[in-house]
């Protein structure tokens, strides 16, 4: 599976997404070391806080149906119907991410036509994790 391919998947997800009150739209597709992908949309609450992030959905759907081990994930964002040159994920779902995935971990960032690969270590440096725990 290439980025592109991942960042497409991504980009259809997104056309599920429930944000009747930001307008902001998100999707994400997170491969998994099993081949499968996982799909995911942010689904808004009129509550606001209740909120879940397209990553977190695709991440609790993974890990719902036994896969905890994951190789990258694509994130595509934006207003409307339009695509966000970038839509980083929020620290939130980095610090969900990070419960599963290790610093090289990779996290695809932009758009089907133009994109870009980090790293989860980059993106959150010096977290806390279950090793702090020991
Ligand atoms: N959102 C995501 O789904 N993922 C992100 O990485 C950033 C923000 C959602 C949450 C909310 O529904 C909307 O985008 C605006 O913040």
């Amino acid at each position: 599976m290439t980025h592109g391919e991942l960042m497409a998947i991504a980009a259809e997800a997104r056309k599920a997404s429930y944000s009747p009150y930001s307008g902001f739209k998100v999707g994400a597709a997170l491969l998994g070391k099993s081949g499968k992908v996982y799909t995911g949309c942010n689904v808004e609450n009129a509550a606001y806080t209740p909120t879940n992030c397209a990553e977190r959905t695709a991440i609790f759907k993974a890990v719902s149906e036994g896969e905890r081990e994951f190789i990258a994930i694509a994130i595509v964002g934006g207003k409307g119907e339009e695509t966000a040159e970038f839509c980083a994920p929020c620290g939130v779902c980095r610090q969900v991410l990070a419960e599963f995935c290790d610093g090289d971990f990779v996290v695809v960032l932009g758009n089907p036509e133009r994109y870009e690969a980090f790293t989860l270590a980059k993106l959150l440096p010096f977290s806390f994790g279950k090793a702090d725990l020991n």
